[in-house]
C-alpha cells in the first residue's frame, strides 16, 4: 500500500491524538484528559465544523460539533469516545502505550499503528473526522452531521446520560453511526448487530480486625481469600451455568433458525485460539464459542487482591480479601436487577465468619440493531462499494452503555460501523489499529452518507 502525501498528514496527526494519555478511568489523568477533549475539538474545526464546543460534565468534558449543509439533508449523529483504557501491564508493552509506531504484523502487511486507543476508539473517532473533511472539501457531503464525543466511555458514560437526557433537541438526528467495534477479517466486512449489557461489582470480605500470624491463629480463623475463592466458585456450575437465583428469568432463547443464521458468520476457531495462547475453549455447555462470546450472559472476575503478594513469602492470614467481578447481560436482563440479585445472593453465600460488602460500578443493557432499517440499508451498500462484498450481520460481545440509552432517550437506533479486528488488542497491552484498516474505514463512511442521503431521499418521495 503506497500511501499518498495525504495520507501520510493523517497518519501524523492520528499519532499526536494517541500521544496524549487520556485514561478515563485514573484521576493523575485528569489535565491529559481535557488536552483530549481540546484535540478533538480542534481538529473538529479544522475539518470543516461550523461549530464546535466543549461541554462541561460533573465527569470529563463531551465534545459536540456540527455541520449543517443543507436544511433538508438528512441528520447523522457520530458518536465515538477520546478516553482510553489504561495501559498497564505497562511492561508488556513493546513500545511505550502512548508513543505511537507504525509496525507489521501477519494480519496487518500494510502496517498498524501500535498505541493505547489506536483502535479504540481515538484511530476510528479520527476516520469520522476525516471523512467529514475530505466530504467538505469536495463540496460532497449529503448529509449534515453531529458530533458527539466523550471522554467516559471506559468509565460506564456516567454523566453522558443526563446530558442526553436534556439535550434531546440538539442531538435530534435521523441515525446514529458509531465506529467503536470491529469486522470479522480484514476481507469479510460486518455490521454489529447486537452489544451486550454489563452489570459490574465490586467486593469485599473482612475475617478479622488486623492480619494475623499463620501459626498462632491459622486453622481457628477465617481466611477471607479462601473464603473470597469458595464464594465465587459457587457462582457457577460444571454446565457453566450461573447460579445467581432469576439470573436467567429475562434470557430469551434465540430460536433454532435465529441461532443457524447468526452460525452462518464465518469464525475460526483454531485461529482464535492461536491468536490468544488458548489450548481449549470452554463456557456454557450447549453453546458455540461464537454464541458464547456474544447471545450468552457471562460472570467474569476481573481482579482479585488481598494478603501478601511481595517478594519472597510472608506467613499471615489476611484480613481481608477483594475483588471485581462482571456480568456481560443479553437483551432484556435489566441491569440494575441482575446488580441487586447478584448483591442478595453473594451476601447468602458468606458464612457466618466474615462480613461481606457489595458495591455496583456501573451498568448498562443490551442493545440489538434491525436489519431492515434505512441506516442498515445504506451501510451495507457502503461496505458492499468499498469492500466489493456484502458485510455479515454479527452480534458482538463488548458493550457501550449510551447505545441502548440513545435509543431509550431519543428513539433513534444506533448503526455500528466497526473496522478494528479482535486481535487489535483492545484494552490489552500492544493494542494496535491496520492501517488498511482506518483508510477503508474512511472510504466506507462517506460511501455510507451518500447511500444513506439517496435512501432517505427516495423514502421521502414514496411518501
Ligand atoms: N469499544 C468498546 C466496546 C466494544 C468493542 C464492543 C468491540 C464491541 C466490540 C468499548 O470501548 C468498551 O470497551 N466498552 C466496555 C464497557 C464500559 C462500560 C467499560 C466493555 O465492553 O468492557
Ligand atoms: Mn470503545
Ligand atoms: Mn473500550
Amino acid at each position: 500500500m503506497k500511501l499518498s502525501s495525504q495520507q501520510k498528514i493523517f497518519i501524523e496527526e492520528l499519532k499526536s491524538f494517541l500521544r496524549i494519555p487520556s485514561i478515563s478511568a485514573d484521576p493523575a489523568y485528569i489535565d491529559a484528559v481535557r488536552k483530549a477533549a481540546l484535540w478533538t475539538k480542534e481538529a473538529l474545526e479544522n475539518a470543516g465544523c461550523q461549530k464546535a464546543e466543549i461541554i462541561e460534565t460533573n465527569g470529563h468534558p463531551i465534545v459536540f460539533g456540527q455541520v449543517e449543509v443543507e436544511e433538508k439533508f438528512p441528520t447523522v449523529l457520530v458518536y465515538g469516545h477520546y478516553d482510553v483504557q489504561p495501559p498497564d501491564p505497562l511492561d508488556l508493552w513493546e513500545n511505550p502505550p502512548f508513543d505511537p509506531v507504525i509496525k507489521t504484523t501477519s494480519l496487518h502487511p500494510h502496517g498498524a499503528l501500535f498505541a493505547r486507543g489506536a483502535c479504540d476508539d481515538k484511530g476510528q473517532v479520527f476516520m469520522h473526522i476525516k471523512a467529514i473533511e475530505i466530504l467538505l472539501a469536495q463540496k460532497t457531503l449529503p448529509c449534515n452531521i453531529k458530533f458527539m464525543i466523550e471522554g467516559e466511555e471506559e468509565v460506564g458514560s456516567n454523566h453522558l446520560e443526563e446530558f442526553v437526557r436534556n439535550n434531546k433537541e440538539k442531538l435530534a438526528s435521523d441515525a446514529i453511526l458509531i465506529s467503536d467495534t470491529g469486522m470479522i477479517a480484514q476481507d469479510i466486512p460486518s455490521i454489529t448487530t447486537g452489544l451486550r449489557g454489563l452489570s459490574y461489582m465490586e467486593v469485599s470480605v473482612t475475617g478479622t480486625n488486623r492480619d494475623l500470624h499463620s501459626g498462632l491463629y491459622g486453622g481457628a480463623v477465617p481466611n477471607p481469600i479462601n473464603i473470597l475463592c469458595e464464594m465465587i466458585a459457587k457462582l457457577t456450575n460444571e454446565q457453566g451455568k450461573i447460579t445467581i437465583p432469576g439470573f436467567y428469568d429475562e434470557v430469551i432463547n434465540l430460536s433454532k433458525s435465529d441461532r443457524q443464521k447468526l452460525a452462518q458468520a464465518p469464525f475460526d476457531e483454531i485461529a482464535f485460539k492461536k491468536d490468544i495462547g488458548l489450548l481449549k475453549t470452554q463456557g456454557e455447555k450447549g453453546f458455540s464459542t461464537e454464541e458464547r462470546r456474544s447471545i450468552r450472559p457471562t460472570l467474569d472476575v476481573n481482579g482479585i487482591w488481598g494478603g501478601y503478594t511481595g517478594k519472597g513469602a510472608k506467613t499471615v492470614i489476611p484480613c481481608k480479601a477483594f475483588a471485581k467481578i462482571s456480568m456481560r447481560l443479553v437483551p432484556h436482563q435489566k441491569w440494575e436487577k441482575i446488580s441487586f440479585l447478584f448483591e442478595s445472593y453473594f451476601k447468602q453465600l458468606a458464612p457466618e465468619s466474615v462480613s461481606v460488602s457489595v458495591t455496583t460500578h456501573h451498568g448498562g443493557m443490551a442493545y440489538a440493531t434491525p436489519t431492515n432499517s434505512t441506516a442498515y440499508a445504506a451501510a451495507k451498500a457502503a461496505y458492499e462499494e468499498s469492500f466489493g462484498v456484502v458485510p455479515i450481520p454479527h452480534r458482538g460481545g463488548g458493550s457501550i452503555p449510551i447505545v441502548p440509552m440513545f435509543e431509550k432517550e431519543l428513539g433513534i437506533k444506533s448503526i455500528l460501523m466497526g473496522f478494528g479486528l479482535d486481535s487489535d488488542a483492545i484494552h490489552s497491552p500492544n493494542e494496535h489499529f491496520g492501517l488498511f484498516n482506518f483508510f477503508k474505514g474512511i472510504e466506507t463512511i462517506s460511501f455510507f452518507y451518500k447511500h444513506f442521503a439517496s435512501l432517505k431521499k427516495t423514502e421521502k418521495i414514496k411518501v
